[in-house]
């Protein structure tokens, strides 16, 4: 079988990866991929959003299966678009993807059914928003409605600060007509945790845990990224917290959907905040996370192939998807400056071989070199019996490569250790 995976970043480095160890994947796609990807797949250079393109390549290449990984193309209906030429995608559909596109629709769903998540206020013009702010409890969390490149989110300290939010989202459109609506909600606290969970419309199966790791410095300081690095599993993420957010959240969401008719199939990623009155939804993804999947996907024990076929045959009830029972943990390597300013075209080196997995993300091919090509360069992972040594393992081989400018947090982990041997 012929597959294709779309995307360019770590995140679709470690599907590809997995999918090569697929029995029956004979020939892999990446659309685009980037430079650190071909030994793994042939790297199409077709944007990420040039839709009508990726058409026509799928149909004109009899590739039989797609994989379609980025929040902008599922949700702008890429997989409806393959639908229309016959071609199977794992993904949910522009109908289910909403689930992300949209803040307001997901917070009214959670509401609807009864999902447990920080209460909220929807509001369409910024007027009656800074009235509601006046007397908010602050701090206070204000959130453009569709995507923004993972940055719709201010969280607001003062009364000032959750006025000039509301400001620059809905009037000076920081992030364009995304904020032409808000979300304005309450300040949850409590340890975060990641879970993806392979659906095929009404059964869904979740994934290790995992631990996101945002800001850019160490001990959480600096801007917020796409991800500095993750583990799994997510200590907080507990047997008891498990049952609940399958019970409370997981359960109820997928039926939900369902319900409204629009089934989701595909990865559906909750962010979780496991707060003193038990685990709330904080958002869902409609897709694999980045840097999620670099520590989840490694620990699969199972055909991924398989797998995601049976979320887009509505067969998952009669597959097994079982997990390593090891830990993992990704340290991603930037370029010094991301999240802002950086420079790139750096030739990447490795020394020698490398005791675990490179997804490359930021990288690029120039006269036959990889060379840095984005903020976030790669992801180095490791896998071991525990956390601990995962974490040492996965910091050890970062030493072997090498690129002008490289940065990486140094306490990747640290806090899920401690943590773990809290619960201990
Ligand atoms: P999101 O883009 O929705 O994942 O939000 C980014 C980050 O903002 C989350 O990972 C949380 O750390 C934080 N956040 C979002 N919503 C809330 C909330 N209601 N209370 C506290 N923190 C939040
Ligand atoms: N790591 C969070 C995300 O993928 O949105």
């Amino acid at each position: 079988m012929k597959v294709a995976v779309i995307g360019s970043g770590g995140r679709e480095h470690a599907i590809v990866k997995k999918l090569k160890e697929s029995k029956g994947v004979d020939k892999l796609y990446a659309i685009p991929g980037n430079g650190g990807m071909t030994m793994d797949a042939e790297c199409v250079a077709i944007g990420v959003n040039e839709t009508e393109k990726i058409v026509d390549f799928v149909k004109t290449n009899d590739i039989n299966y797609v994989v379609v990984t980025p929040d902008n193309q599922l949700v702008d209906g890429m997989v409806d678009a393959l639908a229309e030429i016959g071609v199977k995608c794992f993904g949910p559909d522009k109908k289910a993807a909403i689930i992300e596109g949209s803040k307001v629709f997901s917070k009214n769903l959670m509401k609807k059914y009864g999902i447990p998540t920080a209460s909220y206020e929807v509001f369409t013009n910024p007027e009656d928003a800074l009235e509601y702010v006046k007397t908010a409890p602050l701090p206070t969390v204000i959130k453009a409605d569709g995507l923004a490149l993972g940055k719709g989110v201010i969280i607001a300290e003062t009364r000032e600060a959750a006025e000039k939010a509301i400001e620059s989202i809905m009037e000076d459109k920081i992030f364009g007509e995304s904020g032409a609506n808000i979300v304005i909600e309450e300040f949850m606290t409590g340890p975060e945790a990641s879970v993806l969970a392979f659906c095929d419309g009404k059964t869904l199966i979740p994934m290790v845990s995992a631990m996101d790791h945002k800001r850019a410095k160490d001990n959480d300081k600096g801007l917020n990224t796409g991800g500095m690095g993750t583990v799994a599993p997510n200590p907080y993420y507990t047997d008891k917290v498990a049952q609940e957010c399958i019970d409370k959240i997981f359960m109820p969401t997928i039926r939900a959907m369902e319900a409204e008719g629009r089934p989701f199939k595909g990865c559906l990623f909750f962010g979780l905040m496991i707060t003193a009155d038990g685990p709330k939804v904080i958002e869902y993804n409609c897709r694999f996370g980045d840097p999620e999947t670099q520590v989840v996907i490694p620990l699969l024990d199972s055909d991924l192939l398989e797998i995601m076929m049976a979320c887009t045959d509505g067969t998952l009830a009669e597959k097994e998807v079982k997990f390593k029972d090891s830990a993992a943990c990704c340290v991603v390597l930037a370029s010094n400056g991301y999240p802002e300013k950086y420079e790139s075209g750096f030739p990447i080196t490795v020394d020698g071989e490398v005791d675990g997995k490179l997804y490359y993300a930021g990288a690029k091919l120039k006269e036959g070199k990889v060379v840095t090509a984005g903020g976030r360069v790669m992801g180095v992972v490791a896998l071991a019996d525990d956390l601990k040594s995962a974490i040492a393992k996965a910091y050890k081989e970062t030493d072997k490569i090498s690129f002008e400018n490289k940065y990486k947090r140094n306490d990747i982990g640290a806090r899920a250790l401690k943590a773990f041997e809290e619960v201990k």
